[in-house]
């Protein structure tokens, strides 16, 4: 049998880090950071990182190690569950793109906030313009996919990752030469514990989900390109700890420009595309730098979309007798129709046909995605690791080097705590 191609030690981080650092760090996590009160979410976050994330990440990277034995079933659901969070993914991939073409057209500058927050609406909802960044962003992913797992995913990622932290740590810089930057600081740092609410913990657990692509397959299928040697809940703490810190630098980035201008962080998803721009508007060097940030989310956003058109590829691969390339095709011709479907949904015209249960298409993946899919797929890794699998095994894997008591505790939190707060969660899910 050929032998596996396999992920070096650092690429195999630096693959795994490519997909959980995307739009959920850099557009995701200061909006909802924003919404929720500022320290006081980060600070539940870290806690959901280091008591959630940290031990279903080593789950699923075990999962991806050994195989599904008898649950040869979950690979396959949870690949269905990433292909529907894969269509709403790439619009918002479209629309960075969308706001990179903008951002170097100059059309973007010198716009009133009123004005820019037309211009979201018309990349949104226009028909044309918004469905060819779609086709642009699924292209991108598939020339790395097909390329192979190293001198496609792992060498992008070697290229993008640096990168990726080379603007934002230039965006800091700037940022914290602006008067009043420090008004920011202090709302991303200093929490208040009055803000602490049942909502906000909900919230920062599916940030948690979201951030660390856990649930849908994803991580199991990088980490079974990983070398038997290397250690799975070592490079599990490097991915989350790598992920936490995009998500930080990318808060530091922005909120120090937002209250510099004295603009209110709490808008929602439209934090980066309307807010955020109008910011660079007021600022010397704007034009630039609003390249730059919109250079970082496509980059952020692509080595995410190719850790699911990798899975979907490779499991055609294996389960059929497609080559890769017929392969990659299929899984990013999939992923591209059901993007362009979820786009239609939003716009005008086809507004009306393209609806589930009343909401827009669009609207409706979000949903099933985050408030389902995630909990439900992290609830089903931790079953399957901490009921099906043989403890012994998991607990030897997941030890880090002699550190068996790290192996056990991680084994304790997949078998009880986790399974328990996730069933709460869909729960909570299906009722609100
Ligand atoms: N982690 C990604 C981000 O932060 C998004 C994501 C969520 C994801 N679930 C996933 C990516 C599953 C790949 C697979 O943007």
């Amino acid at each position: 049998m050929k032998e596996k191609t396999r992920f070096g030690a650092l690429g195999a981080v630096l693959a795994a880090a490519g997909s959980a650092v995307g739009l959920g760090n850099i557009w995701k996590f200061p909006y909802m950071t924003g919404e929720n009160g500022g320290g006081a979410f980060l600070l539940i976050y870290l806690v959901c990182i280091l008591l959630f994330g940290i031990p279903i990440l080593s789950a699923e990277f075990y999962a991806g190690r050994r195989g599904y034995g008898r649950w040869r079933w979950l690979e396959p659901a949870a690949l269905l569950s990433a292909t529907i969070f894969c269509g709403f993914y790439f619009v918002i991939t479209g629309w960075c793109f969308h706001y990179l073409i903008l951002s170097i057209t100059g059309a973007t500058s010198a716009l009133s906030p009123a004005a820019l927050s037309e211009v979201f609406g018309g990349v949104t909802s226009e028909v044309v313009m918004p469905c060819l960044c779609i086709v642009l962003a699924v292209s991108i992913t598939a020339l790395i996919t097909v390329a192979g797992i190293k001198s496609g995913i792992e060498r992008a990622s070697k290229i993008l990752m640096p990168l990726l932290f080379i603007i934002l740590i230039a965006l800091i810089i700037y940022g914290l030469t602006l008067p009043g930057h420090r008004e920011g600081l202090r709302f991303l740092f200093a929490p208040d514990f009055s803000k602490i609410t049942p909502t906000l913990i909900i919230n920062a657990l599916g940030q948690c989900f979201f951030t660390l692509s856990l649930g849908m397959a994803v991580m199991a299928n990088y980490a079974s390109f990983m070398e038997p040697s290397q250690n799975l809940t070592r490079t599990a703490v490097h991915v989350a700890g790598l992920d936490t810190i995009v998500a930080i630098l990318a808060g530091l980035a922005i909120f120090p420009a937002v209250f510099s201008l004295g603009i209110d962080p709490t808008q929602g998803p439209e934090l980066v595309f309307v807010t955020l721009p109008s910011a660079f508007n007021h600022i010397a060097g704007g034009y630039w730098l609003q390249i730059l940030f919109f250079l970082l989310m496509v980059i952020a956003a692509v080595t995410t979309t190719i850790s699911i058109v990798q899975t979907q590829t490779d499991w055609l691969e294996t389960h059929t007798r497609l080559s890769r390339r017929w392969a990659t095709f299929i899984a990013a011709f999939t992923d591209l129709l059901l993007a362009l479907f979820c786009s239609l949904s939003l716009t005008n015209s086809c507004a009306d046909y393209l609806t589930i249960a009343g909401m827009s298409i669009y609207d409706a993946a979000d949903w099933l995605v985050s408030k389902i899919l995630f909990p439900a797929g992290g609830l089903l890794f931790s079953l399957y690791v901490g009921w099906i699998c043989d403890p012994a095994d998991v607990v030897n894997e997941l030890s880090l080097g002699g550190h068996r008591a790290i192996g056990k505790t991680l084994l304790v939190l997949i078998r009880y705590v986790i399974p328990l707060v996730l069933i709460l969660i869909v729960i909570f899910g299906f009722l609100g």
